[in-house]
């Protein structure tokens, strides 16, 4: 089980790897952009923090994303997940990469069809969208569950990455469908330390603990 933060802004991934809980980041352009940096930036602040699974996209034709990817990899050595989009061009980077050692994690993923693709393409990760499935109207945690049963059902050892993940519930429900990592922003993984019965509590705790009679 690997919890991972779906988020660039180094601040927020500070305090959530901090807690020691974290296994490793994703980024997508739309979070790099939200950030405001360079993207290698990025990358560089996430390593000299010590994160070791870190999930850089790449675009554009295969012989882009292969090289990119490369480039990457050289860059940041063990530390990069090439992340690829569900497309023809993505799987054949997908591939070259995957014969180079190098992680891979197949992003834009909506159904088993595409996820039997990428794991036939050699991908490290599979990533479904569980949030943007339920948005279409069907169930995003339906859709990790067939991935994660054909998988195991045929011995493939892609792992399932859920992501657009949106609350607590749906970290718990992905997992419990079979998914092998979660990427979450942080203010769900925050969220999973909440109960309002550990607040309360822990308030009646602390209120008794000044009231303990010592014998000291
Ligand atoms: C992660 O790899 C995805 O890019 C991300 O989880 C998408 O989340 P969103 O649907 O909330 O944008």
């Amino acid at each position: 089980m690997k919890f991972f933060i779906d988020t660039a802004l180094i601040d927020e991934i500070k305090d959530c790897w901090a807690t020691g809980l974290i296994d490793g980041v994703t980024t997508n352009p739309t979070l790099i952009k939200k950030a405001g940096r360079d993207p290698l930036d990025v990358y560089k602040s996430l390593i000299d923090l010590g994160i070791g699974d870190i999930s850089m996209e790449v675009m554009g034709t295969a012989a882009e994303m292969e090289y990119d990817g490369m480039q990457l990899y050289t860059l940041f050595k063990e530390s990069t997940t090439v992340k690829l989009p569900m497309t023809k061009e993505g799987l054949q980077a997908c591939q070259r990469l995957n014969n180079l050692g190098i992680r891979t994690n197949v992003t834009l993923i909506f159904n088993a069809a595409q996820a039997l693709l990428a794991a036939k393409a050699g991908a490290t990760y599979v990533s479904p969208f569980v949030g943007r499935i339920d948005d279409q109207g069907y169930a995003g945690l339906e859709v990790v569950r067939s991935i994660a049963g054909l998988y195991k059902m045929k011995g493939i050892d892609t792992q399932v990455l859920a992501a657009s993940i949106r609350t607590p519930h749906r970290v718990v429900r992905s997992f419990y469908n079979g998914a092998d990592v979660v990427t979450m922003p942080p203010k769900v993984f925050w969220g999973m330390y909440d109960h309002i019965l550990t607040t309360d509590g822990l308030r009646i705790f602390d209120e008794d603990a000044t009231k303990i009679v010592s014998s000291s």
